[in-house]
């Protein structure tokens, strides 16, 4: 899913996506992503206020955390799902926030230039294939000032081996979701069939597609793009689990 029309893949899942992260005792991703890279951003930060972009921001979590800790921060979310954007939008406070609609692979919606920009929770994974991952981080490059960060995750392969199987079911107040998940090896491609039960309503169902995309394409779009690897680490956001997630840390070329 590379355009704006991506907003139907995530419009029914936006009006339970905070209530689903939070089911089953489970931690928001958002919040995992924050507590790590809070450090990450203070010591980005210079005498002047930060000025931080999450692309993907979904409905808004990690950026509204940013904004309780660091009231002077310049803080702005792009993500393609209008729907996700709109719940954003809609949160007490969210105002001192910059929204946009935007699709990665196109040039981004911002004029100005961030010290930082994150991409969290399998966003880039989204991407159709490795010319869109190009594009995508060539994109994010053009609003972040030379020498700022780009920090994000990937799901790797043991991450959709874990994770990208089985039939999960959640269920919350007045809702319910099934995710039917496989992962075809020879496509490198994770599929999950979601179903939606809202109150009484009819079953909405959707089908969501990530792609893996391998180390070294990560590393070569990322060069290409004009990035410089800090930190490229394994990493299991929750404890216990597998780490099927790779965490990159990287800095524009000045
Ligand atoms: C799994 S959600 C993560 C949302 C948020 N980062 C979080 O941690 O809760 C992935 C988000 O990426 C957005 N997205 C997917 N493909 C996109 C694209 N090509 N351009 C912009 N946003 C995209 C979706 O609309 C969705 O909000």
């Amino acid at each position: 899913m590379g355009g704006v029309g991506a907003d139907d893949l995530y419009g029914a899942l936006a009006p339970i996506y905070d209530d689903w992260q939070s089911s089953d005792g489970m931690i928001p991703f958002a919040e995992v992503v924050r507590a790590k890279l809070e450090p990450v951003l203070r010591g980005a930060a210079g005498p002047g206020p930060l000025a931080f972009l999450d692309v993907g921001c979904g409905t808004g979590t990690l950026l509204r955390g940013l904004r309780a800790q660091h009231p002077g921060w310049r803080l702005a979310g792009m993500d393609a799902s209008a729907a996700m954007l709109g719940v954003a939008a809609r949160k007490p406070r969210a105002g001192s926030i910059a929204w946009a609609r935007g699709a990665l692979a196109a040039p981004l919606p911002f004029a100005r230039q961030f010290d930082v920009a994150g991409c969290f929770y399998d966003t880039l994974n989204h991407l159709d294939d490795d010319q869109a991952l190009q594009r995508a981080l060539s994109a994010i490059a053009a609003v972040v000032r030379p020498g700022g960060l780009l920090i994000f995750d990937v799901t790797n392969e043991d991450g959709f081996a874990r994770w990208w199987r089985g039939r999960p079911a959640f269920r919350g107040q007045g809702w319910r979701m099934t995710m039917q998940m496989r992962f075809d090896v020879a496509r490198q491609e994770g599929t999950a069939d979601v179903e939606i039960v809202l109150g009484g309503g009819a079953p909405e169902r959707f089908r969501l597609v990530e792609r893996l995309f391998m180390r070294r394409t990560v590393a070569a779009a990322l060069a290409a793009a004009g990035f410089v690897p800090v930190l490229e680490q394994r990493w299991a956001p929750f404890d216990g689990d597998d780490s099927g997630k790779t965490w990159w840390v990287t800095r524009r070329m000045p």
